[in-house]
């Protein structure tokens, strides 16, 4: 039996531009280590104004992280857009995947955010298919 579970979700940023790079940089750091100390991996992506993140890992660490991140101020209007069991990890060589800033994926994180109401399966799928091609 395996407890392997996920969560996704897409945020609103709310730290000032012009610092975001040095606030990212931080948050990526803080995370590797305690993702690796967790058996946590993922990845997270910033269009300038939104996060995206998956995290993947036993239902426990999960948790324990959901409540951390879910309390940052340095983000708001947290949307999950996944959460729950998974069969195998989709990022399993990544503590925390992180490619830097992709101005261009904006709109389509508007996209499957907005679409999430209608068709849960496809943002799913969408948001998953964005985070691997650009976190590596
Ligand atoms: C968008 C975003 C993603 C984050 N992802 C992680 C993560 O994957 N792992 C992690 O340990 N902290 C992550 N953090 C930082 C946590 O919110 C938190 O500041 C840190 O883990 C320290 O936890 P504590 O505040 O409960 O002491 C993230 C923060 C933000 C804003």
């Amino acid at each position: 039996m395996s407890d392997l579970t996920c969560w996704m979700y897409i945020s609103t940023a709310t730290i000032p531009r012009a610092h975001a790079a040095q606030v990212i940089d931080a948050i990526v750091a803080i995370s590797r280590g305690r993702n690796a100390a967790l058996e946590v991996t993922g990845a997270l992506i910033f269009s300038g104004d939104m996060f995206a993140q998956i995290i993947e890992g036993p239902a426990e660490a999960i948790a324990e992280l959901r409540a951390s991140i879910t309390r940052d101020v340095r983000h708001r209007e947290i949307l999950t857009m996944a959460d729950g069991e998974q069969n195998r990890r989709q990022f399993a060589d990544w503590s925390l995947a992180y490619s830097g800033t992709a101005l261009f994926v904006a709109r389509e994180l508007d996209r499957i955010r907005a679409a999430r109401a209608s068709e849960p399966y496809n943002s799913d799928r969408d948001l998953r298919r964005l985070l691997g091609e650009l976190a590596l």
